[in-house]
């Protein structure tokens, strides 16, 4: 089985991912790292250098590797949900669990958004979390509500939650 892990920036996936990971005792996965990785460059590198929309194909390219991989978390960048076609290989064989967390606590979570180039401007985050909210809804088989909880608490959560299923 594969547990996908999606939401807004700052929503806890990686860390949340990697002790669930742990719990279950699969490979933990981040989308990004295969991403940079793959560059050779960082996120923030690839948005200035290259541009989104070459960001956005290597976010679906590495998806598509993906596809096969089993036994694992996959933690997906915030915009995963942005292209359906990450979503539709992705959750082959997967559980996809939305982290929702509100936007008030997402500020307070992320204080350095060096390595964030779409968190730079505070209104247009907001419209983007707006915007996306409706989106990881639509896809999510379950929904964790993370506001002041321990990535601890959350990955013993899930942990539940796919006990019960
Ligand atoms: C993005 C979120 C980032 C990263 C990139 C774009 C987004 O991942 O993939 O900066 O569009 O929300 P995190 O959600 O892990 O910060």
């Amino acid at each position: 089985m594969k547990i996908i892990l999606i939401g807004f920036m700052g929503a806890g996936k990686s860390s949340v991912g990697l002790l669930l990971a742990k719990k279950l005792g699969m490979e933990f996965i981040e989308t990004d790292k295969l991403i940079e990785e793959w560059a050779g460059k960082s996120i923030d590198k690839i948005f200035k250098e290259d541009g989104e929309i070459e960001f956005r194909d290597l976010e679906i390219k590495t998806a598509e590797d993906l596809q096969e991989v089993d036994n694992a978390v996959i933690s997906c960048g915030g915009g995963a949900v942005l292209n359906k076609i990450i979503i539709d290989y992705l959750k082959q064989k997967g559980v996809i669990i939305y982290l929702d967390t509100s936007y008030d606590e997402i500020k307070k979570r992320i204080t350095s958004n060096k390595s964030r180039p779409l968190f730079q401007d505070k209104e247009k985050a907001k419209e983007l979390y707006d915007f996306r909210k409706g989106l990881y809804e639509r896809y999510a088989d379950k929904v964790v509500k993370t506001d002041g909880k321990t990535a601890g608490e959350i990955a013993e959560e899930i942990f539940e939650k796919l006990k019960i299923s």
